[in-house]
């Protein structure tokens, strides 16, 4: 059920329309963001209300408001597609609005019901409606909507006051490369999370803590950092900001089952279900990480691969530790990989029909 009613305050476009192609031309990732915003605010005297489409601009804080100390925020991340006919669509908007209420929860901020989070989405893709690329691309518009605690109060416990944001950003590839395979780091000292924290939520302290071992990465040569569990550190997590797969020459598909420190991504959800409608068998599995690399060095995995919303299936060509290198198959963009990123991205584009129900008409 949707009660918030979005409304718009101001229709005058912050970018004109030459800076705007321009800037379509090649939007790289999360440079650059759109006219508008979408804001709500929660108190809890009298829930959720405010409803509005607001120019995109600064947020105004108080020092001392809560999120800016304790770390109180969510977020999500979505992406809004052109069809050829001009309309535009979304991919499982509804799986990001039941992880959002989980994250919410394991946050101790209030929950969005799902109507307001969908309503919020075409509120700010209407509004933003010539940002959204054209269909003749791979772009698409990234849809970021995220809440944090705004109370102005230093003691600590959950804010008494939430503001919701959705703000929207032109997107190509993710990675400055393009699809090209990665070489992922794995990182043996640093945890992205520990049983019983955070990690199956979507919080901003999940990604700040992956920033000393994603730059310990970069130090290494590495495009991405790979986490294993924070207690034996022998098993595989996940990426910073991605689920991870292997495919073997056999025919199986695996990936890190869900222990409640891996986020529950919406495309490897969906991956999962691709790869099984093409025959693949599925394996959620604790993935131990020096079994992979022998099933690697003996040609038993053939492929791995990242993927999230943000950078889609992107193949994995060469994992790097302390102790050495292993290329991944021939090191390049595995067959599998390949076919499971185009049928997903086919069906988001409306190239393919669109088997399970996945998209939303946001416009
Ligand atoms: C997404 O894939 O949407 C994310 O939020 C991950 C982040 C690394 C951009």
């Amino acid at each position: 059920m949707s009660a918030l009613d979005f409304t718009q305050t101001s229709t005058a476009r912050r970018v004109d329309d030459d800076e705007r192609t321009r800037i379509l031309a090649e939007p790289g990732f999360g440079r650059y963001y759109t006219d508008f915003m979408v804001h709500a605010r929660w108190t809890l005297e009298d829930g959720w209300g405010g409803a509005e489409i607001v120019p995109f601009g600064p947020v105004q804080l108080s020092p001392a408001a809560a999120v800016l100390h304790y770390g109180q925020e969510i977020f999500e991340g979505l992406k809004a597609f052109r069809h050829a006919d001009g309309s535009v669509w979304t991919f499982r908007p509804e799986r990001n609005a039941e992880r959002m209420q989980r994250s919410a929860r394991r946050l101790a901020l209030p929950e969005l019901p799902a109507g307001d989070f969908l309503s919020s989405l075409m509120a700010i893709t209407a509004a933003d409606e010539p940002w959204v690329p054209e269909a003749t691309s791979e772009e698409s518009l990234y849809l970021r909507p995220f809440m944090f605690a705004s109370e102005e109060f230093l003691g600590v416990r959950a804010s008494h006051c939430v503001d919701y944001y959705v703000i929207a950003s032109p997107a190509g590839p993710y990675f400055p490369r393009g699809v090209q395979p990665l070489v992922v780091w794995i990182s043996d000292e640093y945890a992205r999370a520990g049983a019983g924290g955070t990690g199956a939520a979507k919080c901003g302290g999940n990604y700040a803590s992956s920033l000393l071992a994603k730059r310990e990465a970069a130090e290494n040569g590495a495009d991405e950092v790979m986490f294993l569990d924070s207690e034996t550190h022998s098993s595989i997590d996940e990426l910073s900001g991605m689920n991870v797969f292997a495919v073997t020459a056999d025919g199986r598909l695996l990936t890190p089952s869900l222990t409640g420190s891996i986020l529950e991504g919406v495309t490897r959800e969906s991956i999962l279900r691709l790869a099984a409608d093409r025959g693949l068998e599925v394996i959620e599995q604790q993935l131990v990480m020096s079994e992979v690399l022998g099933q690697i060095d003996r040609g038993e995995i053939t492929e791995m691969f990242a993927a999230g919303t943000a950078a889609v299936i992107n193949p994995i060509g060469e994992l790097r530790a302390r102790g050495g290198s292993w290329t991944v198959g021939d090191g390049g963009s595995g067959e599998v990989t390949l076919a499971l990123r185009t049928e997903l991205t086919d069906i988001q584009y409306g190239r393919i029909p669109d088997r399970h129900g996945w998209l939303t008409r946001l416009v």
